[in-house]
């Protein structure tokens, strides 16, 4: 079975004061924790200060976006250097608000991960379809041509799956369990396709997790892992999820 990850993804979230005050007391409530990897993705700014903060504790620090130059003049752009000189370890890429609000496309993010990839960290892939594709039994379509286009060329390494249903972000409906493991299932059986070296890749789910429901989507069998926004602003909340994600 593979190690359950629990990721937070803060978005547009806190300051550097509240990063340290958070840190400080969620390493206190998790501190017994061995069996879950975890891993936070502050904002750009807050970065450095809590991969400091976190250093020996085992979490881990990720940033929330990357581009996919290594340097020049890109205005605004953050490089996959920069972000494992802050001491990032992995990094989102292709989540629905940057898809949605900032129009990457599969291309785009299929860049940005072999950037990513080359410079030696980490990546979340993030893929889901949106209630209108669900609602039009599109779900396993889209699916196929965001883990398509994302993954071309790519070997599977140092490579996690976060399946976000977009109708399920910040919007309190989280995929039932059985959904979720129905999806989690189909993207298995398309990584295994893909590459007979896929075992090792955990699919996260990721959708108004919270710590009342993270126990049934975590026994879920396909379901390795969460990525969790909204309710990974609270200390005591992201912590519960972390405990209540250990088999
Ligand atoms: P949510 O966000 O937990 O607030 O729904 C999840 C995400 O967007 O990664």
């Amino acid at each position: 079975m593979l190690k359950p990850l629990i990721a937070a993804n803060w978005k547009m979230n806190k300051s550097i004061r509240e990063t340290g005050e958070f840190i400080t007391s969620f390493i206190r409530m998790v501190k017994d924790v061995t069996d879950v990897d975890i891993l936070i993705a502050p904002p750009f700014t807050s970065l450095h200060s809590a991969a400091q903060l976190l250093n020996k504790t085992g979490i881990k620090v990720a940033g929330q976006n990357v581009y996919y130059e290594e340097k020049g003049a890109f205005t605004g752009e953050i490089s996959p250097a920069m972000l494992l000189d802050a001491g990032c370890a992995s990094v989102i890429i292709g989540h629905s608000e940057r898809r949605q609000y900032f129009s990457e496309t599969n291309e785009i993010v299929n860049k940005k991960i072999k950037t990513a990839r080359k410079n030696g960290l980490d990546v979340i892939l993030c893929i889901g379809e949106s209630l209108d594709e669900r609602e039009k039994n599109e779900t396993f379509e889209v699916l196929d041509k965001q883990l398509a286009g994302s993954l071309k060329d790519l070997q599977l390494d140092g490579i996690t799956i976060a399946y976000e249903p977009i109708w399920a972000i910040g919007t309190g409906k989280t995929a039932s369990p059985e959904q979720a493991n129905e999806v989690h299932t189909y993207i298995r059986e398309w990584l295994r396709k893909y590459n007979p070296d896929s075992e090792r890749v955990r699919i996260l789910y990721g959708g108004s997790v919270t710590p009342e429901n993270t126990r049934t989507l975590m026994a879920q069998p396909a379901v390795n892992g969460a990525l969790v926004g909204g309710a990974s602003l609270k200390p005591d909340s992201f912590a519960k999820i972390v405990t209540e994600s250990k088999s």
